[in-house]
């Protein structure tokens, strides 16, 4: 398998991941495949977001993996490598690029990139898993419902070849995906960690609207974070905490 050999390229369609759904439903498709869209007139988000971005500005696209070796508990494995794959090639622009936890990408307090990862399940297994990207590239302004966004080209003061920068991060998303087919656990968990924004330092949340203050000690292979606060360890799901940047 390799992403970059397979990419559907559209033009408009209501959402990529919507399109891979439909595509896994008519049993179809190959591990791999990539839906790229130059504009989605209902990109979504995660929690129920939604995910607008003006057309042929940014990149939008799905990937569709097949993850059977991968337990259950294991699924935010998925998330870090997609994660990982994002940044290895940020990395090669200027090495301010974070991931915050789960799956944001970040430069400063911005945000340059997020992922809604879709899964089917089936007993303990993941049949499917449709990771869609929404990466900002060259668009310069912004809804002002949307907060703090950021694109590459208001950091680096340059337009970037949307075509190219796809195939350059399928690349290093792919060589992040074959080192988790290959077992590479601990590798992948240690480069997580060390993107994560706010390891290992004390940072402000939220939690049911109400202010606190923790400390990042680790994400679960589940991927619950980790939080020390006054030398407890709490767990916290996906919805449960928000950042105060
Ligand atoms: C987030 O809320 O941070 C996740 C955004 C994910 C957006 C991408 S764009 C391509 C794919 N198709 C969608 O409808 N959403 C994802």
């Amino acid at each position: 398998m390799d992403l970059q050999e397979n990419i559907i390229k559209l033009t408009e369609v209501d959402s990529t991941n919507q399109y891979a759904n439909e595509l896994l439903s008519t049993g179809n498709v190959a591990e791999g495949a990539v839906i790229w869209s130059e504009y989605q007139h209902s990109g979504r988000g995660q929690q129920n977001t939604s995910w607008v971005s003006d057309a042929g500005m940014n990149l939008t696209f799905s990937i569709i993996f097949f993850p059977g070796f991968l337990k259950l508990e294991e699924q935010f494995f998925l998330s870090k490598v997609v994660s990982l794959g994002i940044i290895d090639y940020l990395d090669n622009l200027d090495k301010g690029y974070k991931i915050k936890w789960p799956n944001d990408i970040m430069h400063g307090k911005d945000k340059l990139a997020g992922i809604l990862i879709e899964c089917g399940i089936e007993g303990d297994k993941i049949k499917h898993a449709i990771m869609g990207i929404g990466l900002n590239v060259n668009q310069m302004e912004f809804d002002k419902s949307i907060p703090n966004p950021i694109s590459l080209r208001e950091i680096h003061d340059k337009e970037f070849c949307i075509d190219t920068l796809l195939k350059s991060i399928l690349r290093a998303i792919n060589k992040r995906y074959k080192n988790l087919i290959n077992g590479d656990f601990e590798g992948i968990s240690r480069d997580y960690l060390s993107h994560l924004l706010g390891y290992r330092e004390t940072i402000n949340f939220k939690k049911r609207g109400l202010p606190f203050t923790a400390k990042i000690s680790g994400v679960r292979s589940t991927g619950e974070i980790i939080l020390n606060e006054n030398n407890q360890e709490h767990l916290y799901g996906f919805k449960e905490i928000d950042f105060i940047l």
